[in-house]
């Protein structure tokens, strides 16, 4: 059965990504126990019921002995969850470095470190090889596992060589590569030193899929301009062999929200919630504590609208869950001091001796507490500096049935495209307009929240999580089918 008790039907895929759906947390010498990791990727993968699915990924954890890994890989199949074991150096160099402190911010258009910006620097050369050795420990695992007629998804800019390490170990495997980030302009791309190899080793992928058409648009971009390919309407071609390139916008188990809100412990938080907070607007931020969901900006609209809206200081309250991610690496650590800075500054310039204005909680909420704050919400504030595609705001849609709340979404998150009608779309680098947008967002009429509502809810519920891991196995399907019979043409 799945994560959540359903059974399995269908065709075998293999789902591999870096962070496992569970991470281990070690109770003893072989003894272990497993929560849900955060992070859109397993959100949207819970939420895929109807294939007989394993996952292969790292668990969060480094394991060096082997009594550990092996009560862990036992822990672990229980959940058909199968483990890449990646030591510490390779973490730091791989998930840490490559990944984290220079493909991260790239994608987001915030450039490369510094540090980094020459391909000759030490750093940058061993963060290279340790991605590269990382995605081949991963290809390593899915073979051992691989099953003629299997699907092969790959997931993420982690692991941009694996479908090169796949297609090596068996040219027949069918393997598709998914990002959930954006991909950028190619003039972005292009100033990264090891530019060509990753394009490359994607390219060895039957299907390659992005959350939105300018994604794809841009990879394809950076394909013809880099690598000298061609771009067809379908994808990229170079000597006669085609790489499909679509997007495939993601989306959640929506029923799975819904259902949560008629749960008994869910309804009495929402009551508890609503008598706290009686009497004043409930704003809700929900994100990982990350630069591209432009914290900062939003604390400071707030704190604008608070400033020009004396009336309004004691009707509102703004809460933030910003559960820590990527600890390790040092703009994390100075952005965590940065939003606790500034919520600090604000506090005190608008706080009363019993209230504050904002709450912010370095943490993540289970997920009835969370349906519980989604629903009790009247405005959600969404002002990601760049995201993927960014499913909080699908969530807060989701759980918001009967109250109709407003969505302020950053109109660079992926989402703009889907819930753009619906949402109020803000520049979140513009301050002044975020914080115009909280007020209209706040004094809007009750028919323009419903008219806006209905829009979201009704493409929030119709592209699901479900439909969606549909689309792309049944077009890797399709694309492997056609290119074998082009060759026998
Ligand atoms: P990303 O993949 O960059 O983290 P998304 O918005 O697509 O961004 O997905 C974030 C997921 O993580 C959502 O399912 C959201 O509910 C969850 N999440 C983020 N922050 C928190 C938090 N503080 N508490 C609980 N869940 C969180
Ligand atoms: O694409 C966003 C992402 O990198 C996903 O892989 C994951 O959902 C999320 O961020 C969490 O990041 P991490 O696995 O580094 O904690």
């Amino acid at each position: 059965e799945t994560l959540d008790g359903r059974p399995f039907s269908r065709q075998r895929l293999l789902v591999v990504a870096n962070r496992l759906p569970v991470s281990a947390v070690r109770r003893g010498e072989d003894s272990w126990s497993l929560e849900i990791s955060g992070g859109g990727l397993v959100t949207a993968l819970l939420g895929v019921k109807e294939f007989e699915a394993r996952w292969i990924g790292w668990a969060g954890v480094n394991v060096p002995d082997e009594i550990g890994q092996k009560a862990l890989t036992k822990a672990l199949a229980e959940k058909r969850c199968i483990p890449v074991f990646l030591d510490e150096d390779i973490v730091h160099q791989y998930y840490n470095g490559y990944c984290n402190n220079i493909l991260w911010p790239l994608f987001h258009y915030l450039g490369l470190p510094q540090e980094d910006r020459l391909a000759t620097t030490r750093s940058f050369q061993s963060q290279f090889l340790a991605y590269k050795k990382a995605n081949q420990m991963f290809a390593d695992v899915v073979n051992k596992h691989y099953k003629e007629g299997d699907v092969v998804w790959c997931h993420d800019y982690h692991l941009m060589f694996l479908p090169k390490c796949l297609k090596e170990y068996n040219s027949e495997m069918k393997v598709g590569w998914f990002l959930h980030t954006p991909f950028p302009s190619s003039e972005i791309h292009r100033t990264l030193p090891s530019r060509s190899d990753l394009l490359r080793a994607v390219l060895a992928a039957d299907l390659v899929g992005f959350h939105t058409y300018d994604y794809a648009r841009h990879f394809v971009s950076a394909c013809t301009r880099i690598l000298g390919y061609e771009g067809t309407p379908e994808g990229v071609e170079n000597q006669g062999r085609l790489t499909r390139v679509a997007a495939f916008p993601i989306g959640i188990d929506s029923d799975r929200f819904i259902r949560a809100l008629e749960v008994p412990q869910v309804q009495d938080h929402i009551k508890e919630l609503k008598d706290t907070f009686a009497g004043r607007k409930v704003m809700l931020g929900v994100d990982r504590l990350d630069m591209i969901k432009g914290i900062p900006q939003k604390i400071l609209a707030f704190e604008k609208f608070l400033e020009e809206n004396p009336d309004w200081r004691d009707k509102v309250v703004l809460l933030q869950i910003a559960v820590p991610t990527r600890t390790d690496v040092p703009e994390y650590q100075k952005l965590t001091s940065q939003v606790h800075e500034i919520v600090g500054r604000i506090n005190g310039r608008f706080g009363t001796l019993t209230t504050v204005p904002i709450h912010h909680l370095d943490r993540s909420l289970d997920f009835h507490a969370l349906c519980a704050l989604y629903a009790v919400t009247d405005v959600t504030l969404v002002t990601s500096v760049r995201d993927g595609m960014n499913l909080v705001s699908y969530e807060f849609v989701a759980c918001q049935d009967s109250k109709k709340g407003v969505l302020i979404l950053s109109e660079f998150a992926g989402a703009a495209q889907s819930l753009g009608a619906g949402a109020i779309l803000v520049n979140p680098w513009n301050i002044t307009e975020v914080a115009a947008s909280i007020g209209r967002a706040l004094n809007m009429s009750p028919e323009e929240r419903e008219k806006r509502h209905r829009h979201n809810f009704a493409h929030v519920t119709t592209h699901t999580a479900q439909e969606w891991a549909e689309t792309f196995v049944s077009e890797l399907n399709d694309t492997v089918v056609e290119a074998q019979l082009r060759i026998r043409q």
